[in-house]
């Protein structure tokens, strides 16, 4: 069957269609109903089913006999490590670990918040809650000890569990001393944290509080998989709001599992035993959904990369990895592309490396700009294929589906709508845009599985950011234009998020940090074009009047402030500081002619401008730190 019939019946019939997707999955007890909608705009998969994603992820491929085939390859250039740990050993590690768990008094519904770098013991992790019903909430390992309190505090975990320490290229992220601040300075407190010591950098353990992982898996008893409600949560992922409080996605265990598998075949056209890589981080939701959810699921091998696609040691560390490994489909960010074409623009890396085993590079993160998607198709010689999902969705809203049928590709656009999602792109009066008219992009409800099914303990803040601004529809927060054979093309955002090398970023959360300096009285974060990273995160700050220290001084301060209240993902290194902020006369901030000023592209003078004076200062103070450059 071809793209348009399937999608015409999974958008005529989305009840049967995923009903018999859901035949991937094993059903501890069937459900009632594929699609309950008794409760719009609260809609539920698979409600009165049971399963249990770890037993679907792990145990049931042993029983099917996989238990030889490798299910994680940790691979990992920064500590010169290599470690496979097959299907079988999975099932007694997951086991064990669950068995920690609930002898620290973990239970169906509890939360625990996992703070690790990329080892295969963060999956472990991850598996072992799902294996006894825990809510599990992952938080990146670029963040700071006081995105991690906020964390804690909202999801109030019964435990925590973290790695001693993280590796980056340039220096040893310090973990444990991290997950202790977090802890001091957040209200709740975690009974218990369980702690991988990794000998780069071990962390002392608080007795009563902390406990050592390999001690506690050796004296663990395996705990059984537990049923739970399809419907009950799997995950909390906590992704940038427009204010500085994270937003909590909760996704739920029975779509989530359908979704993985079904879009592992028919998205990624994966078979089971084949390996599948995702160069990302656990911490991100495509570290969730392709790092390891849907592999698992489908009886894939993953790949667990810690390294970077350049400097460690080169920029043929990708290439080296696929072949290592037989990769048949690799996932990224056009970031890490941008950063091997910097380095090695000839690819001459690949030269030394046979990676005939790889059929198809997907992209995905942020907007793939076409000069990076050609480069790719002519050093790889295998599709390449942008497409568009976020956090809240939980895998593609729009793609190429190479399960399905390839489609031809177009520069710019991550193709067409996934079956089982309605993209509309509305303009302000809520009316569907023509052709070619950028708007709002919108999904019409009902979302099909695998979506987020509300915001950790705040169903009304759901409601309000993604339900409201028109009803019966999902709003994406991104901006675009469908064409006349429906292929997407995704512009911007709407609201104050940024991506920074394929990272989410509120700048509304970096404000807040730079407007509680004593000094600033006034300020505005954008996102300035960036070669390698796509954007970069840039302050304007007016300061106090009054206010003679060196604006170099104030100017550290700031960047030290965002990376110790948010952290180093940020990436936030670059202050200005002017005399005023351009508003308008109502005084709203003009930050998109900011934008526009910095990445040095034209704009119109803003009719309710209050003083267009003050976008020339802006211009000459951008112009001094080297923006603003004509392009
Ligand atoms: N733990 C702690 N710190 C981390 C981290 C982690 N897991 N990941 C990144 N950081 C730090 C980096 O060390 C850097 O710190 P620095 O300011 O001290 O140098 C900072 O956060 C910014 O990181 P990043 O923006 O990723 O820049 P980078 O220079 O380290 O790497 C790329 C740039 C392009 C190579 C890298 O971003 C990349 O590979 N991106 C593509 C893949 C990807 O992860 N996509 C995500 C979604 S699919
Ligand atoms: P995240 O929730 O971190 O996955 O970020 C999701 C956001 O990243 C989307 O809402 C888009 O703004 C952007 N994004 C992700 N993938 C793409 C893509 N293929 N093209 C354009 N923007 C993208």
């Amino acid at each position: 069957m071809g793209y348009e019939s399937v999608y015409e019946r999974a958008m005529r019939d989305p009840d049967s269609f995923w009903a018999e997707a859901a035949s991937l999955i094993d059903w501890a007890s069937p459900w009632e109903q594929a699609l309950d909608r008794s409760k719009p705009p609260f809609y539920r998969w698979f409600s009165g089913a049971t399963l249990n994603t770890c037993y679907n992820a792990v145990d049931r491929h042993v029983e099917a006999g996989r238990g030889e085939q490798t299910a994680i390859i940790h691979d990992s250039p920064v500590t010169h490590t290599k470690r496979r740990i097959s299907y079988a050993e999975l099932q007694d590690q997951t086991a064990r670990f669950a068995g920690v768990l609930q002898s620290l008094g973990v239970s169906k519904g509890d939360r625990v918040i996992i703070y690790m770098p990329m080892v295969p013991e963060a999956l472990i992790a991850m598996l072992g809650c799902a294996r006894i019903g825990a809510i599990h909430s992952v938080v990146f390992g670029g963040f700071s000890a006081h995105e991690l309190a906020t964390r804690i505090d909202d999801a109030q975990p019964r435990v925590m569990v973290a790695g001693s320490c993280g590796i980056e290229p340039n220096r040893v992220v310090h973990y444990k001393p991290l997950l202790d601040a977090a802890i001091e300075q957040a209200t709740h407190k975690p009974s218990h944290c369980i702690l991988l010591q990794r000998p780069e950098e071990p962390g002392s353990l608080i007795p009563g509080r902390d406990l050592g992982w390999h001690e506690a898996m050796e004296r663990a008893q395996p705990a059984a998989c537990v049923p739970v409600a399809a419907t009950d949560p799997l995950y909390i992922l906590y992704t940038s709001g427009t204010t500085g409080q994270p937003k909590g996605v909760v996704r739920d265990n029975g779509g989530h599992a359908v979704a993985m598998a079904w879009s592992m075949r028919h998205v990624y056209d994966m078979q089971p035993g084949e390996v599948f890589w995702a160069a990302s981080d656990v911490g991100w939701v495509v570290g969730h959904s392709y790092i390891v959810y849907a592999p698992l699921l489908s009886g894939c091998t993953t790949i667990v990369y810690e390294g970077k696609p350049v400097g460690t040691p080169d920029a043929g560390a990708f290439w080296r990895v696929i072949e290592e490994h037989d990769v048949s489909v690799l996932f990224t960010a056009p970031t890490a592309f941008r950063a091997i074409k910097r380095e090695d623009p000839r690819a001459e890396h690949l030269a030394r490396y046979n990676i005939g085993s790889l059929r198809a590079l997907f992209l995905a993160g942020e907007r793939c700009d076409p000069d990076t998607l050609t480069w790719a198709q002519s050093i790889l010689g295998v599709p390449v294929i942008d497409h568009w999902w976020q956090t809240e969705t939980g895998w593609a809203i729009a793609a190429n589906c190479l399960g399905i049928e390839a489609l031809p590709v177009k520069a710019g656009s991550p193709t067409r709508a996934v079956p089982g999602y309605d993209i509309q792109v509305l303009d302000d009066e809520g009316e569907p845009a023509k052709p070619g008219a950028i708007g709002r992009i919108m999904l019409r409800l009902p979302l099909p599985p695998g979506c987020l099914s509300t915001l950790w303990g705040n169903d009304e803040r759901f409601v309000q950011s993604y339900l409201s601004a028109q009803p019966g529809y999902y709003l994406t927060g991104d901006a675009g234009y469908l064409d006349e054979e429906g292929y997407l093309f995704v512009m911007s955002r709407i609201d104050d998020i940024i991506n920074v090398a394929g990272h989410r970023l509120s700048t509304g959360a970096m404000e807040a940090v730079l407007a509680s300096h004593p000094d600033v009285a006034e300020c505005a974060v954008i996102g300035a074009a960036d070669a390698l990273k796509g954007e970069l995160p840039l302050g304007l700050v007016v300061l106090k009047s009054g206010v003679e220290r060196e604006a170099a001084d104030i100017g550290h301060e700031l960047v030290e402030r965002v990376r110790d209240q948010i952290g180093p993902v940020a990436a936030f290194k670059t202050v200005a500081v002017v005399k005023r902020l351009p508003k308008t006369r109502s005084g709203k901030i003009l930050r998109g002619t900011m934008k526009a000023i910095a990445d040095g592209k034209d704009y119109r003078m803003p009719a309710t401008i209050d003083d267009p004076a003050i976008l020339d200062e802006i211009q000459s103070a951008l112009s001094a730190i080297g923006y603003a450059h004509r392009v």
